[in-house]
């Protein structure tokens, strides 16, 4: 079908912007662009309009082009749809009126609709799109699929394409995908694995459109411009603080099904205000076109961040929300919905250039106004004593305006007392004419104004990177663990949390003003707004903490987030009382996931715990490098110690590996231990020691079968696991039994059982290891969340 628009378009090629040297890398030919969910809201909204614009853009390029939009639906009843959404693309200004409705109608008979439903289909296609090749002697240059569907059709239609649509003959293949990528880290690395097993890394390009904003796009080549005038402030000394506000006027009504399994953290935070993030602090790289070089400096951002807890947010809900989820997802009135639709969070990079300075990210629905942009304010330490409106004294600061708001257009402002910045290449312009508008507390005239010359959607900006082959406006795997990394503890500690209830609008007054509070955040304003109904049978969980009796030792026991909270200010309390009396603290610490979320709870402790007087001690180690992910040291450097103050003399890794080998009995790798906590440790007696329960009931690194007796009275021994890595580094029980206060944290449904068991069994350490945990003048007690202990 495309044989004569075809003749129309192979000409010569013409000139193409900068940067797109993979294009020009990458040769001519036929590129068959495919839409699967083409009839959908996205394609229809931008992502059409998007390939219109590549179309003309490439018209003579030598490059071919077909477009297939591709739905569950048959054929006879989707084309007039698809057909419809096709007819209402449209030209830029620079198009005359012949022109595009030249183009248009090319574009129009290069496209058909194709039900893509089952395996066949897609069979289908392929053998449609190789036999026209065929036929007009083309050679191929690639195959876009575009997914704009539901991410839980992401696995099927990837394998799919993977198992019938690859082109050969070294064409490329590249497959769109739109966020949602997961919901938490565990999801987002499953569907990551799932893609993984069908496609390249280099062939998917995950999409958050934020990165197509023209301003967002030129955050790094402004900072790089600007280098010579950012340099000496764009640290802590002069960063008062950062701003990434999100500000929308729209309800969710028609997208509940979707929302409430995500709120306003997953479905703004943890992706586009992140990126925005990351492209502020990243340290610069040196070539921007390096995809590599900008992740791998987007990741040293993540892995400085403190992490974020329940006091580094506040939520809140509009009013209306909890009826639109009664309607759209037929709930009763009593419902209980505790989704977010306004968050504000408050973000730390623990680094020399930005450590103590706040990082606000605030968005949410059914605000007052719309309106987006990230601003670096800087601190003025100037004082005007007489003329107040003297430019010295007014706010510093750079803002990167996404668009909407009072400005109605997106710029690029620097507030006239900092410097005025170099003028962005020739796509950009300086705006001159006086406006009566008030920005972020500045008359318009008192910035200096940089705008697009031409406003692009940023779909239309992202389908040319993805046909140019440019990996960097696109969010790689690591990309994306790293920030579900990032927002899962967060969102966990959340889950039972209420938010503030706003009436939306105007109304809002400053119901969601907040303060930041060092470390912490909170509203401004004390009120908090929960209707009674909201409560529903939520409050007959309550929140308190509870103490009793386990096994005839103490228990605490609440729910996940307050029991973590209270263990953290238990050991605190240890660590202050340690330190009172004798200078120094002792903790020896478990490894495994359990304590994890306690070691992020430390972390906040950030100032006020005496980590200068505290010594680390390990309970246990795996015998691999300290560097792999595998070892308990690697997970309590990167969730704790690297985050606080301590003195790197006060750490105490467990030494598995010595002469390049690994746990070796005649290494004598548990005796140095033993002797290093005894030379450090008044008559070997830890403070605190923290300790978790197997599945199996092991406990340290001490497992079922272990023969706890054979270790006699040594304090540290090599020890066997049924799981890898088998071989392990434990404190045995003398050195437990030792310690002045053990506390022994279980957490989570799935110990519920042993919980039970342990609550009817002997002591019997062999069968039972944790029944050992006896400590002899010290203190034992269980730390066990509601999950485990109620099921
Ligand atoms: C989307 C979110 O990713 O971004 C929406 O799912 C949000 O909830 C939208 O409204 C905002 O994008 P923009 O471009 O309008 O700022």
């Amino acid at each position: 079908m495309f044989v004569t628009v075809l003749l129309l378009l192979v000409t010569l090629c013409a000139q193409r912007g900068n940067g797109e040297e993979r294009a020009e890398a990458q040769r001519p030919g036929h590129v068959s662009v495919v839409i699967v969910g083409g009839t959908g809201d996205l394609a229809k909204k931008y992502l059409w309009q998007g390939f219109f614009e590549l179309y003309v853009n490439q018209v003579s390029s030598g490059n071919t082009f077909s477009f297939y939009g591709g739905g569950l639906s048959p054929a006879d009843a989707a084309t007039p749809v698809l057909f419809e959404i096709l007819k209402a693309v449209s030209c830029s200004k620079n198009v005359s009126q012949d022109r595009c409705a030249l183009l248009k109608d090319q574009y129009l008979r290069l496209a058909q609709y194709r039900q893509l439903k089952s395996l066949e289909d897609y069979q289908e296609l392929a053998k449609h799109i190789e036999q026209e090749l065929q036929q007009e002697g083309i050679t191929e240059a690639g195959r876009l699929f575009y997914l704009s569907v539901p991410a839980f059709a992401y696995a099927d239609v990837s394998e799919k394409i993977n198992n019938s649509c690859r082109p050969t003959n070294g064409a490329w293949l590249r497959v769109v995908l739109e966020k949602p990528f997961g919901h938490d880290f565990r999801s987002a690395q499953v569907l990551a694995s799932q893609l993984g097993s069908c496609l390249k890394d280099e062939e998917m390009y995950r999409i958050d459109h934020y990165l197509g904003k023209q301003v967002v796009a030129k955050i790094l080549p402004f900072r790089i411009e600007n280098k010579k005038f950012l340099d000496p402030i764009w640290n802590k000394h002069h960063i008062e603080r950062v701003e990434i506000v999100m500000k929308e006027t729209l309800d969710v009504k028609g997208r509940i099904p979707f929302y409430d399994q995500y709120g306003v953290i997953r479905d703004v935070l943890q992706n586009h205000m992140t990126e925005v993030m990351t492209l502020l602090t990243m340290r610069l790289p040196m070539n921007l076109s390096s995809s590599e070089e900008v992740l791998q400096n987007k990741l040293q951002i993540f892995s400085s961040m403190l992490p974020l807890g329940k006091s580094q947010a506040v939520v809140g809900q509009y009013q209306a929300y909890k009826t639109a989820v009664q309607q759209e997802l037929n709930k009763t009135k009593d419902h209980v919905c505790l989704t977010p639709t306004f968050a504000a969070v408050l973000a730390h990079i623990d680094d020399a250039q930005y450590e103590g300075v706040p990082i606000l990210l605030i968005s949410g629905k059914m605000l007052d106004e719309r309106v987006g942009y990230a601003r670096i304010l800087f601190k003025n330490d100037i004082f005007c004593l007489q003329n107040h409106n003297s430019v010295h004294c007014k706010p510093k600061q750079v803002v990167f305006y996404f668009g909407h708001g009072s400005l109605k257009y997106p710029a690029i402002l620097v507030s006239k007392n900092l410097f005025k910045p170099v003028l962005m290449d020739g796509e950009w312009k300086e705006v001159t004419e006086p406006t009566d508008v008030n920005i972020l507390g500045l008359p318009i005239s008192d910035y200096y104004v940089q705008t697009p010359t031409e406003q692009r959607e940023a779909y239309s900006e992202l389908i040319s990177h993805i046909f140019a082959g440019r990996k960097n406006s696109f969010i790689s795997t690591e990309n994306l663990l790293a920030s579900w990394g990032l927002w899962t503890p967060l969102l966990n500690s959340l889950a039972n949390s209420f938010p503030r209830i706003y009436p939306g609008g105007a109304d809002n007054g400053d119901l969601l003003d907040i303060r930041v509070k060092g470390k912490d955040i909170g509203y401004n304003s004390e009120v908090v707004i929960i209707s009674p109904d909201q409560m529903g049978d939520m409050s007959a969980k309550g929140f308190q903490v509870m103490q009793g009796k386990f096994r005839g030792a103490d228990m605490v026991s609440a729910w996940t987030e307050e029991l973590v909270e209270r263990l953290a200010a238990d050991i605190q309390e240890a660590a202050e009382a340690a330190v009172h009396q004798g200078g120094v603290f002792h903790l020896a610490l478990s490894g495994g996931s359990t304590p994890l979320a306690l070691f992020h709870r430390l972390a906040l402790h950030h100032f006020s715990f005496p980590w200068r007087n505290t010594h680390v001690w390990m309970v246990d180690e795996r015998c691999v490098p300290l560097t792999e992910m595998d070892s308990n040291f690697h997970g309590m450097h990167d969730h704790l110690l690297q985050h606080v103050r301590i003195p790197y003399y006060n750490i105490h890794p467990m030494p598995v590996q010595l002469n390049q080998r690994l746990c070796v009995e005649e290494d004598g790798g548990a005796l140095l231990y033993e002797k290093e906590v005894s030379k450090f440790v008044n008559g070997s007696s830890f403070h605190f020691v923290l300790l978790g329960v197997g599945y199996d009931s092991h406990t340290a690194s001490l497992f079922p079968g272990s023969k706890v007796d054979e270790f006699g009275e040594s304090l540290v021994a090599l020890t066997e696991s049924p799981v890898k890595p088998h071989q392990r580094m434990s404190l045995t029980f003398s050195a437990i039994n030792r310690a002045r206060t053990v506390a022994l944290l279980v957490m989570g449904k799935g110990k519920h059982e042993l919980i039970t068991q342990l609550s009817r069994v002997k002591d019997n350490p062999d069968k039972w290891p944790v029944t050992g945990v006896k400590p002899a003048d010290g203190r034992l007690v269980w730390y066990i969340d509601y999950d485990a202990l109620l099921g």
